[in-house]
């Protein structure tokens, strides 16, 4: 039988990889927007639900497809809980993840901070034509380090290292990741919800 389509409603190459990972275990198909139809999304603003609500629901709306997206991002206590939501953004629009990486060491540095704790937080969403969506939520605790480590993962992964480990997310592991960082949670309680609608 064929595998229903899943759009992956990301730009991020990082992310649709860990998509791909996350939700391998279910009898879906995750695709990626490139050769589709051209979406239009809304402007993204500070919240991490009404993002990735916007974003899947979009896909779903303008496709007429089921579509996962998510909003993440890094909250520096140290800075209030900034970049947050805005994550993809801090520096400036013109910035790369090298770039936001050494924006944000610098800040901090800047600011001599002594407390770079902080923690990436998840919310995904999960829009099915017809349906209620589902919406789900991963958190994961640990510090900023530097200089950046490793070369796994994308975005802040190289100076963030998560609690109870001697390693940045970026030199873990292949698999630890996904295991323990705030989308792998979230999307574990995805795969829940969603097995037992499907009876996976
Ligand atoms: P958005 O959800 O597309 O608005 O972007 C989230 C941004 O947060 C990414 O572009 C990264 O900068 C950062 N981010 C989110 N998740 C991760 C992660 O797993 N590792 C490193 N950076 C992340």
């Amino acid at each position: 039988m064929a595998r229903r389509a899943l759009v992956a409603a990301t730009s991020n190459p990082g992310k649709l990889e860990e998509f791909r990972t996350l939700l391998a275990d279910l009898p879906l198909r995750v695709v990626s927007l490139e050769g589709l139809d051209p979406v239009r999304f809304p402007e993204e603003g500070s919240d991490y639900a009404a993002n990735a609500l916007a974003k899947a629901q979009a896909v779903a709306d303008q496709l007429g497809q089921w579509a996962v997206a998510d909003d993440s991002g890094l909250e520096v206590s140290a800075l209030g809980g900034a970049p947050g939501p805005l994550s993809a953004r801090f520096g400036g629009a013109g910035l790369d993840d090298a770039g936001r990486v050494a924006h944000l060491l610098r800040t901090l540095e800047e600011q001599g901070a002594q407390d770079w704790s902080g923690r990436f937080v998840c919310v995904a969403s999960l829009v099915r034509p017809g349906l209620d969506p589902l919406m789900v939520h991963g958190e994961c605790p640990g510090r900023i380090v530097t200089p950046a480590r490793g070369r796994a993962g994308f975005g802040y992964d190289p100076i963030f290292m998560p609690e109870g480990f001697d390693a940045t997310m970026a030199e873990l592991p292949p698999g630890e990741k996904d295991r323990i960082s705030h989308r792998g949670r979230a999307f574990a309680r995805l795969r829940e919800a969603l097995s037992i609608e499907m009876s996976v």
